[in-house]
């Protein structure tokens, strides 16, 4: 006895109303201990002769085929073309054959040990994603059990949550990602049994906008000579939304010589916003040097920062001013060199204004940066210490 290849027509019509719920796919996955059915997926021009369907099983690696029969084996029984287990064992794997005249289908049964310390198991999870602010529902449905459900419960991580009906919906954010289980509770000959299905929610963020970002360090020290120019370029990734602008001005003080230009956006080839904008600072004057220029990004998101501050060339040479270092073998070293610093200060350093403040950090780990520089102090006794600042 062979299985036949259903006709194409048949396939297409394997969704019918007469075939509801149905499987004419050829491997099936179950879940140990709970029920489970197997169903024809019969055409509406089929006329309905359930009588002269027979059942049969081939256990995996048996070369024999057994005709199953309800009355030998309580777990099993037939209905309308499907074959159903109360509840399905792993002894149950294997090939199962639904005869009807000359005709077979087949399918293979895969069970699958339940884990034990989990509310549902790995291997049989529905993925699905939701982009963040999207509708999130989770409808806990299983038609074919539909008349003897008489509990619907859903677990989010093996947590019971609330459900309206058998519903979940909410807008989706970033902590509604996890894992979903409906657990449906069946009667079934006065026993009670849980079907389950679970869902394995992954949230997407916002195809449409990005985590915007200012490039380059987070302190940017510039030498420079008096009478000279500069120009300060401060760019950033973003959303076109987004803006980038300069904090130049100081309290009660216009400096003639800072030009803040447009803001230039461009859009990439990738589809992303990429914008920049230049303070020019013409003539340097004593006012400019050690004064900290800002540039500032605003979006929905928050805002990010990056600090140019310029010194005089040639002030400071000689002493570790900037330091960067992007993993902990050099910041090892750059704490010595931060104690080297320190002793060097009052020596070497005679042209550095007292109002700089230095305090130093050195509290560094994996996947932190340090970036180390000298900037004026805002301190009322204007002790000098050296400022250093993580990056994570
Ligand atoms: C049944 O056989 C298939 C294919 O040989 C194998 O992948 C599967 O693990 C077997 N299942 C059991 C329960 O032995
Ligand atoms: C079943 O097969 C036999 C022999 O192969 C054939 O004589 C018979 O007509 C077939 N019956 C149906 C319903 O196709
Ligand atoms: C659930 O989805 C996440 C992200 O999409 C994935 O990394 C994980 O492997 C999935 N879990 C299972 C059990 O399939
Ligand atoms: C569920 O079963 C309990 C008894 O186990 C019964 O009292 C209750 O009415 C049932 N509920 C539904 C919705 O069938
Ligand atoms: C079925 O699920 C309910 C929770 O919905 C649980 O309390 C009960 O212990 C489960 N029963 C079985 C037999 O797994
Ligand atoms: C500023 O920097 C951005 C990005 O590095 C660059 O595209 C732009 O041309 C620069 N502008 C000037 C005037 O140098
Ligand atoms: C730039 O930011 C620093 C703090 O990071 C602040 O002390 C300083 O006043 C700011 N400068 C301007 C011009 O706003
Ligand atoms: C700025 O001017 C205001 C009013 O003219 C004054 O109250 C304030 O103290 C001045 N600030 C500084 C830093 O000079």
């Amino acid at each position: 006895m062979h299985s036949t290849e259903l006709p194409l027509a048949f396939l297409i019509l394997m969704f019918s109303n007469t075939s509801e719920n149905c499987m004419s796919r050829l491997h099936i996955t179950a879940v140990e201990g709970e029920p489970f059915y197997l169903k024809y997926c019969r055409s509406s021009s089929e006329h309905k002769n359930e009588k002269n369907t027979r059942w049969c099983y081939q256990p995996n690696g048996s070369l024999e085929q057994i005709e199953l029969n309800p009355s030998n084996s309580p777990r099993i029984a037939f209905h309308e073309y499907a074959l159903e287990f109360w509840p399905v064992e792993l002894s149950d794997s294997g090939s199962y054959f639904l005869k009807m005249g000359n005709d077979t289908h087949e399918w293979k049964l895969n069970v699958i040990r339940r884990n034990k310390h989990n509310c549902f198991t790995e291997k049989q999870v529905n993925t699905r994603t939701v982009e963040v602010k999207k509708h999130l529902m989770i409808k806990c449905e299983t038609p074919y059990y539909r008349k003897l459900i008489n509990k619907t419960s859903l677990y989010k991580n093996c947590e019971q949550i609330e459900i309206r009906g058998n519903t979940f919906e909410k807008n989706a954010e970033f902590e509604d990602q996890g894992y979903y289980t409906c657990v449906f509770s069946l009667h079934y000959n006065g026993k009670l049994f849980n079907v389950t299905k679970t869902f394995n929610v992954t949230i997407a963020g916002d195809y449409n906008s990005i985590t915007p970002v200012l490039l380059g360090p987070k302190f940017n020290q510039i030498e420079v000579e008096l009478g000279k120019s500069e120009q300060l370029n401060c760019s950033a990734l973003l959303n076109k939304d987004d803006t980038v602008y300069w904090n130049f001005r100081k309290e009660n003080e216009t400096d003639h010589n800072l030009h803040e230009e447009q803001e230039i956006k461009i859009k990439t080839s990738e589809g992303k916003w990429h914008a920049s904008r230049i303070l020019r600072i013409e003539n340097i004057n004593e006012n400019n040097l050690n004064f900290l220029y800002n540039c500032t990004l605003a979006s929905k998101g928050g805002t990010d920062v990056r600090v140019f501050i310029l010194v005089r060339k040639g002030i400071i040479t000689g002493v570790p001013r900037l330091y960067k270092c992007t993993h902990l073998g050099p910041c090892i070293y750059m704490e010595e060199a931060l104690k080297s610093v320190n002793l060097v200060w009052s020596m070497t350093l005679p042209g550095l204004p007292s109002d700089y403040l230095l305090s130093a950090t050195t509290a560094l780990s994996d996947g932190c940066r340090t970036v180390l520089s000298v900037h004026r102090s805002f301190c009322p006794d204007h002790f000098p210490v050296l400022y250093s600042q993580i990056e994570c």
